[in-house]
């Protein structure tokens, strides 16, 4: 089995990891030691420039009694041309899983489909699954669950926005995104990815209009890593959608606030609100290390 983005699981299967990761974090914080996984080994292929997906993976892994082995295209073979089949299949005989985070989604596809042991999306353009059940892990702690609660997402139709949508149908939340033309999630992906959703999926021009009512305001940078060079331009088009006080107040009293991470502070989130009593982006940030033990133990257990 591999993770490459949300529609990957099923419900049950995200439950149980959400389920699977709030008991890691206890025993964690409880110094209850869970090493399952002595001798066993995970590669780590980053093509971008990573903190917390990166720390978290190699953390969680040491946590559960096995290593990880960092490639980056600086220093292998494959920075150097050497064909993702070719990586695949070669690293798959050394390690018994892969977390890859790279450009384009098409590569972690082929990286999968050559590997003979479970590969892990740590990030493509188009979709980001772990750090969205790290994201809702969070919802859980706060709201007791996700059913009945009202997400929005203001800004970018990226990588992040993708892996929201296909959450919110997967798990039957309402998700209401607010994207200035342009910058809206692909519409081909949205049909897709929200056919037979039970829960309202929409996005809107007006950000004010998806933070009205909405018990989680979230967000991420206006140039994901790759559009370094639109950054001037996505810093106009992205004016007035910045989560602020005043975007804040239209919220529900006892919104709570999520940002992945790294962020620019004044363009798409005010420091103010990012240090703000609503802000839980730093248990966000802490809970990538518990969704990704989960995310191993599932994929190393069912191989
Ligand atoms: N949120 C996230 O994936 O952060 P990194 O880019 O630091 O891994
Ligand atoms: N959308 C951002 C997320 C970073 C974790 C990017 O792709 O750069």
């Amino acid at each position: 089995m591999h993770l490459l983005t949300i529609k990957d699981l099923t419900s049950d299967a995200a439950q149980g990891l959400l389920g699977r990761a709030a008991a890691l974090k206890a025993w964690k914080k409880a110094g209850i030691p869970y090493s399952p996984f002595i001798g066993r080994t995970l590669g780590l292929i980053f093509e971008k420039a990573s903190t917390r997906t990166r720390v978290s993976f190699e953390a969680g892994m040491a946590q559960l009694g096995g290593s990880s082995i960092f490639i980056s295209p600086k220093d292998s073979q494959m920075g150097r041309g050497e064909p993702v089949r070719d990586t695949a299949r070669v690293l798959s005989r050394y390690v018994d899983a892969v977390v890859v985070r790279t450009f384009a989604h098409t590569i972690v596809e082929e990286f999968a489909h050559y590997s003979t042991v479970p590969v892990i999306n740590g990030l493509t353009d188009t979709h980001h699954p772990c750090q969205v059940l790290a994201d809702i892990m969070t919802i859980i702690e706060r709201k007791g669950g996700y059913s009945g609660v009202k997400v929005c997402w203001i800004g970018d139709g990226n990588n992040m926005a993708n892996s929201w949508i296909e959450a919110a149908a997967l798990l039957g939340f309402d998700l209401t995104l607010a994207c200035p033309d342009g910058h809206r999630p692909d519409p081909d992906f949205f049909k897709r990815a929200t056919e037979g959703a039970s829960s309202k999926i929409k996005v809107v021009t007006d950000p004010a209009e998806a933070a009205t009512g909405a018990d989680v305001l979230n967000t991420d940078v206006w140039a994901s890593m790759g559009q370094e060079a639109e950054a001037a331009l996505r810093k106009a088009a992205f004016a007035g959608y910045q989560i602020n006080r005043r975007m804040l107040s239209l919220a529900n009293k006892d919104a709570i606030v999520l940002h992945c991470l790294p962020a620019h502070r004044d363009e798409e989130i005010t420091g103010e609100v990012m240090e703000g009593a609503q802000s839980v982006i730093w248990d966000q940030a802490e809970n990538r290390l518990h969704i990704q033990k989960a995310i191993i133990e599932m994929l190393l257990t069912s191989c």
